[in-house]
């Protein structure tokens, strides 16, 4: 009788979009001002619950370069979101305005340079100190929307020597965000 075999190799490389959960790997750069309860995520920065949801702390939304969010799909992350406080009411006046305005343009680039197939991969949450509920709630909606969709590619690697990106050190990766 012969027995199939496969390579341990091949397996890990076909999950690296899976958390050690089995979810789809979620990435959320996240406004210090719009969370008030930090017992929501763990010190790792993943969101109780929801282990495949990791966070990164930002002084305010509209510090995200949209690199960034290429960056954690190019690290395996199957869906990427922005949380800030509630339009109108930035610490920095109008962070989440402006961050708001780029993610819309980065997504378009995005889905036309097909490093994503959807572009609600990326979502913008807008909610206060208190919003402890919507926050989860959302996290809820969001992570169900992308298991629903099929694991994304996985990215080109660059050739070496290729140019590199302006910034250097890109939170994801300096989070050891393997997403
Ligand atoms: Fe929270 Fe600007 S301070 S979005």
């Amino acid at each position: 009788m012969t027995q199939a075999t496969v390579s341990t190799d091949k397996l890990s490389t076909e999950n690296k979009h899976l958390s050690s959960n089995g979810k789809p790997k979620i990435i959320g750069f996240v406004c210090e001002w719009s969370l008030g309860r930090n017992d929501i995520i763990h010190e790792d920065g993943t969101v109780k619950g929801y282990e495949h949801i990791k966070t990164i702390k930002i002084p305010c939304s509209g510090f995200v370069k949209t690199e960034w969010v290429t960056v954690a799909f190019e690290n395996n992350a199957q869906g990427v979101f922005v949380l800030g406080c509630p339009l109108g009411d930035c610490h920095f006046n109008e962070g989440n305005f402006i961050i708001n305005e780029r993610l819309s343009q980065h997504v378009t680039r995005l889905t036309n340079r097909k490093t994503i197939d959807d572009a609600g991969r990326v979502a913008e949450l807008y909610l206060g100190v208190t919003a402890d509920t919507e926050f989860t709630q959302s996290l809820e909606d969001f992570s169900r929307y992308i298991e629903s969709l099929p694991p994304l590619a996985a990215p080109v690697k660059k050739a070496k020597g290729a140019a590199k990106p302006a910034s250097k050190a890109a939170p994801v990766a300096a989070a050891g965000g393997e997403a």
